[in-house]
């Protein structure tokens, strides 16, 4: 149940499928003292020792469609077709069905997600195709690549704050999102999110923003890509850079890119001509922490079992037989070897338990 492959367990483990479930299970942690920990797919996880208390998992995996305005609002799955004034209600929901909102649980996959709406013919997601986990935890790392990130689709969500035990909507201003950093993430153990609805449209833009991007789109021969063409490539582009946790364990990037200041970023390129950074919308600079990592020598290393990834040195990797100790033990030498270096402070991304 966690994509680096680490062997720990659970004190105690519940699959829960409703939200009346949720605040049950909240109230018995809560009587028991047990801690909880809501478990999405371990996708963005490092375990580095048995699990007190009590892990929730979310079971609840629909996904429903409503145009916006909603005149012709319509269940996926029990869609206008079966009734008997059906033809004349789809003829009327394409007319009025640009933009959708679509409301997805908490434990419906990422990529069945990205895939469905797809299929349905919105666009907006298809940037953000073949991120593992769940859509219940992308709200929490705020997950995003290729130009795109979550909070850009978030219309609203639905979560239990178990502080108050109360069930709170949320716009995407109230989850005050960042660049991989949310409320959820600021305030671990305190929400459970257990639905989420996005903003999606038919003719959304096309972001070919990322260079990489732009130039397998070329390659592939799509002038004027579509969005299913987008999600394509992008899932080309991961597939080739990216290792598959179900080969060998890894939670994606595995520390944050730094945001420096124009000033720092100026004298950093002065000392360092090579370095990669891309400028930001407000002016700050990203730098490339795998170009950090890689230019230290690191990509491709094994210490034991654990490493980081030949193709892509952001990445660290697990291939079995190690433990989430020996991995912190990795990351804490990059992070001290980058700091020698650069005078930078890598962030690890996922969480640690
Ligand atoms: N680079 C190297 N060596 C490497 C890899 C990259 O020097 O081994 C340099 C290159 O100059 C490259 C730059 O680093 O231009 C950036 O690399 P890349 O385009 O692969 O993106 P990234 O910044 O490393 C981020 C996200 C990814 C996302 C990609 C694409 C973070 C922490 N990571 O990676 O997200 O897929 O951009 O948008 O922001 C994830 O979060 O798990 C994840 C995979």
């Amino acid at each position: 149940m966690n994509s680096f492959g680490f062997n720990v367990n659970a004190e105690r483990f519940v699959l829960v499928g409703s939200d009346t479930q949720i605040a049950a299970v909240c109230s018995l942690a809560r009587k028991k003292n047990w801690p909880l920990f809501v478990l999405g797919a371990g996708s963005n996880l490092v375990l580095s020792k048995d699990i007190p208390g009590l892990v929730v998992q979310l079971g609840s995996a629909s996904i429903s469609y409503q145009s916006v305005g909603d005149r012709h609002a319509h269940q996926y799955g029990s869609p206008d077709k079966s009734t008997s004034n059906s033809s004349l209600h789809s003829r009327q929901s394409e007319a009025v069905d640009e933009a959708a909102i679509v409301c997805a649980d908490a434990g419906v996959n990422w990529h069945q997600l990205v895939l469905d709406t797809l299929d349905n013919g919105y666009g907006g997601l298809e940037n953000l195709s073949l991120i593992p986990g769940t859509a219940g935890a992308a709200p929490v790392q705020n997950i995003g690549a290729y130009g795109v990130e979550f909070c850009d689709l978030l219309d609203s969500l639905d979560a239990y704050h178990r502080p108050t035990s109360r069930w709170l909507t949320l716009n995407a201003a109230d989850c005050r999102f960042s660049y991989r950093d949310s409320l959820f993430k600021q305030h671990p153990g305190d929400y459970i999110i257990a639905r989420l609805r996005l903003r999606l449209h038919r003719h959304s833009p096309i972001n070919t923003s990322y260079s990489g991007l732009h130039k397998a789109l070329l390659d592939a021969g799509k002038i004027q890509p579509k969005h299913q063409d987008i999600s394509r490539a992008v899932c080309q582009l991961r597939r080739q850079k990216l290792p598959d946790p179900a080969i060998i364990g890894n939670a994606g990037s595995f520390f944050k890119n730094p945001i420096v200041s124009a000033d720092k970023a100026k004298q950093l390129r002065k000392q360092f001509p090579a370095i990669a950074s891309f400028e930001l919308a407000d002016g700050q600079f990203k730098i490339a922490a795998a170009w950090l990592i890689d230019s230290l020598g690191y990509k491709g290393i094994r210490r034991g079992f654990v490493g980081v990834h030949d193709r892509q040195a952001l990445v660290l990797v697990h291939e079995g037989g190690a433990t989430g100790e020996q991995l912190m033990q990795l990351a804490f030498e990059i992070i001290e070897a980058v700091k020698t270096r650069y005078e930078l402070t890598l962030v690890p991304e996922p969480v640690m338990l």
